[in-house]
């Protein structure tokens, strides 16, 4: 089974519901954070949540500019 998660323009990492039960998401040491369950899961990627590893929207006040067209380039 694969797992997608989808890169949110300047937003978070999305991780749908129907796959976040598949997904094991673990702090540094290994412990396991515990997902919500029967909701998407959303992952911060810019650093301004107060909830993280979660995001919480901060985001968007910090205009967050996500763009990550040059390292998808830089891949092939
Ligand atoms: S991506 Fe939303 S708060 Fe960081």
């Amino acid at each position: 089974m694969s797992i997608t998660i989808k890169v949110n323009t300047n937003g978070p990492l999305m991780i749908s519901a129907a796959d976040a039960p598949s997904v094991n998401l673990t702090d540094a040491d290994g412990n396991v954070i515990p997902l919500p369950e029967g909701k998407n899961v959303f992952l911060c990627r810019c650093g301004a949540s107060s909830r993280k590893p979660f995001c919480d929207g901060a985001h968007k006040s910090a205009a967050f500019d996500g763009t990550c067209v040059t390292a998808v380039q830089n891949l092939g």
